[in-house]
């Protein structure tokens, strides 16, 4: 089968994770499992156009990011093609134009690595499909997630929603290392439409990248206990999903951020991702909660922003409280409404 050129266009979601992936072995393979809320409206899309090409020897491509051409992205993306080309095994016969954008600002902090790499990985699985009509639907997506893996760990819990788990766990039925998988049980009314409103407290570049802050846990003295945590953790959360126990809940999400974070504290070099704005945020978030009852809890990504998730049917109130009260730690006053997503969509 032969095909001159094309274009495919998909967007994808960010996802935020309740249990953390941190700490990963070679190909990408996670350390422990992790299981995350899957975005709707942080997204990427991703055009890829693509045409025939004489030289088949080395991959070409450009970047462009908001109609700018950005070289920059161009070494991790060619690690990305080396990585997959054995799966994809079209893409030295074509040059790629890769226009990406995103609907969040780029310089918020927030990671589009999952957003990113997933959308390319599904563009790719397109043409693919393109050239292999018969090739099954769950085929797709689970070869959209396993390409997204090499790209970025946690981007492989992207392609699909509203929960994904990724990484292989005796709790979860069908987990793999390899790819996400949709959680495969009952979850609870109080967790549908779930609320994630990002405070951002540092739109800065991050200081730790993940690949470095993965690394941390070769020679980390907890690795072990907490490898077997996050383990635990999964199965933890199976019948606070299945009941709706939103402060077993809180608890355990909140738990996971700050041992991802007590892990950076204590690898060797140390880092502190958090900014005093962050902890500020977590005692109003606590105060808050104790004062009112409400089932407000926050979760944190490997940077200093803060990510309060919450029920839909409590929403406006806690709303009012992010505006009165914890928007004033906010870079510049800014912060995007979020909530669980169902997955990738090619346009
Ligand atoms: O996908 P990576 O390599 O950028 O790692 C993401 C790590 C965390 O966001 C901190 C946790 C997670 O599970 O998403």
């Amino acid at each position: 089968n032969t095909i001159e050129s094309g274009k495919v266009t998909w967007e994808s979601p960010s996802n935020i994770a309740l249990v953390k992936y941190w700490g990963k072995k070679k190909d990408q393979i996670p350390e422990n499992p992790s299981i995350s809320f899957t975005l709707n409206n942080c997204k990427t899309i991703t055009t890829l156009t693509f045409s025939k090409k004489e030289d088949v020897h080395n991959f070409e491509f450009d970047v462009f990011l908001d109609g700018e051409k950005k070289d920059d992205f161009k070494p991790k993306i060619q690690t990305f093609f080396e990585r997959v080309e054995v799966y994809v095994p079209f893409l030295k016969q074509y040059k790629f134009k890769i226009e990406t954008e995103n609907t969040f600002p780029h310089s918020s902090g927030i990671a589009s690595s999952a957003s990113g790499m997933s959308a390319l990985a599904l563009c790719l699985m397109s043409i693919k499909k393109l050239l292999n009509p018969e090739m099954p639907n769950d085929y797709f997506n689970q070869k959209a997630s396993f390409l997204a893996r090499l790209g970025s760990g946690s981007a492989c819990r992207s392609i699909e929603g509203d929960l994904i788990v990724w990484g292989q766990s005796n709790a979860i039925e069908g987990s793999s290392d390899l790819f996400g998988l949709k959680y495969p049980y009952r979850v609870h009314e109080n967790f549908t439409a779930y609320q994630d409103t990002i405070l951002l407290v540092d739109k800065g570049e991050k200081q730790v990248s993940s690949t470095v802050g993965h690394n941390l846990m070769h020679k980390h003295p907890y690795a072990k206990n907490r490898f077997q945590q996050a383990h635990d953790n999964l199965e933890k959360l199976k019948p606070i999903f299945e009941s709706g126990d939103l402060d077993a809940f809180i608890a355990l999400i909140e738990s996971e951020a700050l041992t991802l974070h007590a892990m950076m504290m204590t690898s060797m070099p140390y880092f502190i991702l958090m900014k005093p704005n962050t902890l500020e945020i977590i005692n109003k978030i606590w105060k808050f909660r104790q004062e009112t009852g409400l089932h407000i809890g926050f979760t944190l990504d490997a940077g200093a922003n803060v990510h309060v998730l919450y029920p839909k049917n409590e929403a406006s109130q806690i709303l009012e409280f992010i505006n009165n009260e914890l928007v004033a730690y906010c870079q510049n006053g800014h912060y995007i409404c979020d909530q669980i997503g169902f997955g990738a969509n090619q346009l």
